[in-house]
């Protein structure tokens, strides 16, 4: 049995698809299974990684786990996973973690890098997979897009590889049931460096609408992300946009080297999502 943290988040699901495909036996973990959509053929069970007292239930007779670095979770999940004999974890982290650092360079990396610790401290066989930005942050511009044909964010010119959620799935269901991924600390990106204008431009051409990004100041864009995202992780991710202006991101070819396939481009994520931005 495996069970899937963030069975219902972006990653999680595709995780969980990908493992019935494969024919493994699923557990899927949620705060609300009344409210969770979780692919059928999974095993939902209630649980919340911030209330050790739920994770014995879910850890029972499973071998390995996909494992979301919720702030303050990792120590009660490790032990309770080692007390139910769970094999392996595989981490959900962040290509920002920097293993040369003596302190992580932001409160992002400092987030997941506490999670890596403590997992390698466990003493359980353990993969770090360690996406670059995703394709799926183009959600968080839903309700401009629904609402006109501008997008107004603050650095056109920002630049990232985005990753599909399938692709970052994909290398965490290798880790999970095949040999030879223990200890890898997995750096994934998509296959081409995007500006988020042009993401933008591409996820028009995939609804069939002319969209377009306007400029707007940062801190004007800051108080919208505010409303969604705590505060200190609003600034550092505004600083990482800030930062990639003219740089060439990091393009990484882990995602075909772990899996056989190419990464998915930034074109096929907006196609297969294309419903949600009509
Ligand atoms: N966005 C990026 O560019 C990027 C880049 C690198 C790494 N990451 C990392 O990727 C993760 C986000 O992935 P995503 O987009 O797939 O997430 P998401 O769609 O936002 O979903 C979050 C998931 O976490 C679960 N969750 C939250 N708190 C929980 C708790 N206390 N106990 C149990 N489950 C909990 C939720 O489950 P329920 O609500 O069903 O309980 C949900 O399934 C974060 O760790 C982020 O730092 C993101």
């Amino acid at each position: 049995m495996i069970l899937v943290t963030g069975a219902t988040g972006n990653v999680g699901r595709n995780v969980v698809e990908q493992l019935l495909a494969a024919g493994q036996e699923v557990r899927a973990l949620t705060r609300d299974p009344g409210k969770a959509h979780v692919p059928a053929g999974a095993e939902v069970i209630r649980g919340d990684l911030s209330e050790p007292d739920t994770l014995s239930p879910a850890l029972e007779g499973v071998t390995a786990a996909f494992l979301y670095a919720v702030p303050g979770s990792a120590p009660a999940f490790l032990k309770a996973a080692k007390d139910a004999g769970v094999r392996r974890v595989v981490l959900l982290s962040s290509l920002v973690v920097d293993d040369d650092a003596e302190v992580q360079p932001n409160a992002i990396a400092a987030l997941h890098a506490v999670v890596e610790d403590a997992i390698e401290e466990s003493g359980l066989e353990w993969t770090f997979v360690r996406p670059g930005a995703f394709a799926t942050n183009a959600y968080q511009w839903l309700g401009q897009i629904k609402a006109g044909d501008v997008v107004r964010l603050p650095f056109s010119q920002a630049v990232t590889a985005p990753i599909h959620e399938a692709d970052i799935a994909a290398v965490s269901v290798k880790a999970l049931t095949s040999e030879g991924h223990v200890g890898a600390r997995y750096k994934l990106t998509g296959p081409q460096p995007l500006t988020l204008s042009g993401q933008v431009r591409i996820i028009g051409e995939a609804a069939g609408r002319p969209l377009r990004l306007e400029e707007v100041p940062p801190e004007a864009a800051r108080q919208v992300m505010i409303q969604q995202i705590p505060e200190h992780l609003v600034d550092t991710l505004l600083d990482l946009q800030a930062r990639s202006v003219g740089r060439e991101p990091l393009v990484t070819h882990t995602v075909e080297q772990v899996t056989g396939r190419p990464a998915r481009t930034f074109a096929q994520w907006a196609a297969d999502h294309a419903d949600d931005f009509r």
